[in-house]
């Protein structure tokens, strides 16, 4: 029941509206009948907003998604090592008045890959140099393997190689090395609905030796994914790195532990 002690959990972004956090963070609360609730709000203005937020003794915890998850920085008071060597942060713990913004897309990325194989020594070809590329170079470094990046602005792709000395950085137009690879990672929104039919790398590249992971989650199954497993290839859908940086959230913010089938099950319901 929510009364004047709920405590109160959101989402920030724009647009939101698409957002399964809601969905899965209240099932959660539901389930371990806590006294919680999840909203998602549409913000316009991030740093009214985040002085807002401050300002409401019960509202607990803030998870970030796109565009803010860079400028949100700004407006904290600490961050971890982690989000600030990544320079972004997926969520912000209230306490005190006082917010702490951490980084958890690299901790579900890493367990996302780790259901499937070791990291440690293997060639992974990271598809992207954006933000989500950083989260995911920051985790395949730390986990030892040996990272080359590809990018349509190669200029990018070299600065981050250069940032986090990766292996290699290439433009899109070399992107046949990838056959080399172990791993490949598609950091970029190519594909997501509603433009699931456009595909980031050329089909020939992708081989049954490989393993796939998609970042993208709307389609749960991507192009790249299907192609992927057409050939025979492993392939590792997106919604688990949203799980289990989704979990690390959950336990950051709470001192607990997620009920992960609960919060796996309504992402799997809640994507086509
Ligand atoms: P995010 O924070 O989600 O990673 P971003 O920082 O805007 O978003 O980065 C988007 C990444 O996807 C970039 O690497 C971008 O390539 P450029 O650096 O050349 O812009 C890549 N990207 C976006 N659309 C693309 C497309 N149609 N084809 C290839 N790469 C694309």
């Amino acid at each position: 029941m929510i009364n004047s002690h709920t405590e109160i959990y959101c989402i920030i972004g724009n647009p939101v509206k698409h957002s399964l956090s809601p969905l899965m963070y209240n099932e959660a609360f539901k389930q371990l009948g806590l006294n919680k609730i999840f909203l998602a709000f549409e913000v316009k203005n991030l740093k009214s907003a985040i002085y807002g937020l401050k300002s409401i003794e019960n509202i607990r915890g803030i998870v970030v998604t796109v565009p803010f998850k860079e400028k949100v920085i700004f407006y904290l008071d600490s961050l971890d090592e982690t989000a600030e060597k990544i320079g972004a942060v997926n969520a912000v713990k209230c306490e005190n008045g006082c917010l702490k913004g951490i980084n958890t897309d690299w901790i579900g990325a890493t367990k996302a890959l780790e259901e499937k194989t070791v990291l440690k020594s293997k060639k992974v070809a990271v598809i992207g140099a954006g933000g989500a590329a950083r989260a995911v170079c920051f985790a395949l470094k730390r986990k030892g393997a040996l990272v080359t990046v590809f990018n349509r602005t190669r200029e990018k792709a070299q600065k981050l190689s250069d940032e986090f000395g990766l292996e290699n950085a290439f433009g899109l137009e070399n992107q046949d090395k990838i056959k080399e690879a172990d791993i490949v990672i598609n950091t970029t929104s190519v594909g997501m609905t509603p433009q699931e039919n456009v595909l980031v790398l050329d089909p020939a590249n992708i081989l049954s030796h490989h393993i796939v992971f998609d970042i993208v989650y709307t389609p749960s199954e991507t192009k790249l994914l299907k192609l992927a497993r057409g050939k025979g290839a492993k392939t590792v859908k997106g919604y688990k790195m949203i799980l289990y940086g989704g979990l690390e959230i959950f336990k950051y913010f709470l001192c607990l532990d997620g009920p992960a089938k609960v919060m796996e099950k309504v992402l799997v319901n809640n994507l086509s």
